[in-house]
């Protein structure tokens, strides 16, 4: 049961989350809950304190989870569970000298985030925001051959870095609209790209012959600053770039470079770095950058389905039984 030596387990959560975790967690009973109870972000001193003791922690992707925590935490720390698919913010090696089990909410998220990497993709390709912009500021004036102009992926060539859960849900997604090649990239070959016609290419390949790509691939050492001047420099002209993985991918000062020179088309980022992005920053200058703020798993019903996960994955591993999704590292 949910006993530690007679006394309930000690839980601490870092954010109000949606309500069907916390359900889950009090129906369980025995085991005690302290949170950080706000829609902002825990504050480290907060965290660090809150962490005492606990013997289950369940965070989100905006909290550093590294060797000062698992201190602060200490001995009885037996699970970390994060409502997320992403795990860049945890230092796994430090967990896994002490021991510690990891959940995490795989799967559940990947349609949201498909579909609204698919959003952004079209707003980005066919100008969406900037239209929207005109319409609403007196720049329409009339039908007008060559204004708002854009890029349709019929007949095009996409690539998608990172062929994965999310990616391949990305790629069914854009096939429909008549893509004629679909290129991946990444470490390995995939079966399942067989669904999609994909085809496994060296990323320079990719780079160069694709009209839209989009990055989907974890964020790790090998891909940290993967999307630089090089990479930029590669791409043709009129190509859109597209990134809903991690803004850590991409180097953001090259970005800036290649799309007010008119080395790539347009970008559409739903990740950047830092989080916020600052109100000031030069991107958020240019009319050929979409930038939205990390809503890719933002639908009600998959927000929910991910606390109720991140809910389970805890208790399996404060019980010490199986987790439905618990990392292997
Ligand atoms: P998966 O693990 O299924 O997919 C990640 C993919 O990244 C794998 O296919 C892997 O391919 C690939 N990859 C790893 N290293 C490289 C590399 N060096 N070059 C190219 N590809 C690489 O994870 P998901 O699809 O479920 O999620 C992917 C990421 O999306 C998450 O890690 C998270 O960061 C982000 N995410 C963002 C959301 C948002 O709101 N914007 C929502 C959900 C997730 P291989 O095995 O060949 O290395
Ligand atoms: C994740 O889960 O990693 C996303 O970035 C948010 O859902």
């Amino acid at each position: 049961g949910m006993q530690a030596v007679g006394k309930l387990m000690k839980v601490f959560i870092t954010r109000r989350v949606p309500p069907e975790g916390m359900k889950i967690l009090s129906a369980a009973g025995a085991c005690e809950v302290s949170q950080w109870d706000s829609d902002e972000p825990v504050p480290r001193t907060e965290l660090l304190k809150g962490v005492q003791g606990a013997h289950g922690l369940l965070c989100l992707l905006s909290d550093k989870i590294d060797a000062e925590v698992l201190d602060a935490a200490g001995p009885n720390l037996k699970v970390i569970s994060t409502m997320s698919v992403g795990f860049d913010h945890m230092a796994l090696d430090e967990i896994k000298k002490r021991g510690i089990r990891v959940g995490y909410t795989p799967d559940v998220l990947t349609d949201a985030t498909a579909e609204l990497t698919v959003a952004l993709l079209l707003a980005t390709a066919r100008r969406l925001p900037e239209g929207v912009e005109e319409v609403k500021n007196g720049g329409w004036s009339s039908w007008t051959p060559l204004w708002l102009c854009g890029y349709g992926l019929s007949g095009s060539t996409v690539g998608v870095i990172g062929l994965g859960r999310i990616g391949m849900a990305i790629a069914q997604r854009l096939m429909p609209f008549g893509v004629k090649r679909l290129l991946y990239s990444g470490r390995t070959a995939k079966a399942h790209a067989a669904e999609v016609n994909g085809e496994f290419v060296p990323l320079d390949t990719l780079v160069s012959e694709s009209d839209f790509i989009v990055v989907s691939c974890s964020l790790t050492p090998e891909t940290q600053g993967l999307c630089d001047k090089a990479f930029f420099s590669k791409m043709k002209n009129t190509a859109v770039f597209v990134n809903s993985s991690r803004g850590a991918v991409v180097n953001q000062e090259d970005l800036y470079q290649a799309l007010t020179s008119g080395q790539i088309a347009a970008a559409g980022l739903d990740v950047t770095t830092p989080e916020p992005l600052p109100t000031d920053h030069p991107l958020l200058t240019l009319k050929n950058c979409v930038v939205l703020p990390h809503i890719g798993s933002a639908t009600y019903s998959t927000r929910g389905i991910m606390s109720a996960l991140a809910a389970r994955n805890l208790l399996g591993g404060l019980q010490g039984t199986d987790m439905p999704s618990e990392l292997t590292f």
